[in-house]
């Protein structure tokens, strides 16, 4: 795993969005693997600017978002259809964009499909992650299997808390997720995995520590070849 610890979240998201804009300029149809929370969205913002004042098309690219909550309508202002919509989808215009369906009658059914769509048209080359501060990535958390495929996940308690923000109370956070896998996630050619803010440095700290646990979902990435962390000053613990 390569670590490039930056300033702040600013730079984190700079960065991040450099490295998706030269694969889009090196390889204009390729497929992005995107991620939903706070994290990604200064990267978003970067990748609008570029495409605003640099003309980088996105016309040829494909993208698939890692999850959905359970049972939340498309439309729901607080779905990932909606966030994907509002921070990314409406400002520039792509070739495709997966995300999985959480309101799908036949859950499993929807859980195959996306898998196998992920295969044909994927793998993705770069995938975006954010990290729970209990260490998941997508909606994998502590538990689960490092050989899943797309399914879905009850929510922890922690990351129903932390994401009660968003909602007018933690009891309408919804409980279940439709989540990318693990092994679906590693299926990815490249992994940017970002990290901003105090309250993921415990996380940070122990993905570093470099012990592999299904009790800890990020340290699943020591699986993949390519990983690449950007971690800012506060998440990562120390000074530059
Ligand atoms: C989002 C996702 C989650 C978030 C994680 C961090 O699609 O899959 O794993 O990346 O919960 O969330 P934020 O960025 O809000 O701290």
């Amino acid at each position: 795993m390569e670590v490039i610890v930056v300033k702040n979240y600013e730079e984190m998201s700079r960065k991040a969005a450099s490295v998706i804009e030269e694969k889009v300029n090196a390889e204009p149809d390729c497929v992005l693997g995107l991620a939903t929370g706070g994290t990604p969205l200064g990267t978003y913002e970067q990748l609008i600017e570029g495409h605003r004042s640099r003309g980088i098309d996105y016309s040829g690219v494909t993208t698939f978002n890692l999850d959905e909550y359970v049972g939340l309508p498309r439309d729901h202002s607080q779905s990932y259809h909606t966030f994907m919509q509002e921070q990314l989808f409406s400002h520039i215009p792509f070739l495709n964009t997966y995300i999985p369906n959480g309101e799908a009658e036949d859950l499993d059914k929807e859980c195959r499909e996306y898998e196998a769509l992920l295969d044909k048209e994927g793998p993705a080359n770069i995938q975006l992650l954010g990290i729970g501060s209990n260490g998941h990535i997508g909606f994998n958390e502590p538990g689960a299997s490092f050989e899943a495929g797309t399914h879905v996940e009850k929510l922890d308690q922690v990351t129903r808390e932390a994401n009660a923000r968003f909602f007018p109370s933690l009891e309408s956070v919804p409980t279940e997720a439709v989540t990318m896998g693990i092994a679906s996630i590693l299926k990815s050619e490249e992994i940017l995995l970002l990290a901003s803010g105090a309250n993921k440095q415990e996380a940070i700290r122990r993905l570093l520590k470099g012990e592999m646990d299904e009790m800890f979902p990020a340290s699943a990435l020591y699986n993949h070849k390519h990983v690449t962390l950007i971690v800012d000053e506060e998440a990562y613990g120390k000074d530059v």
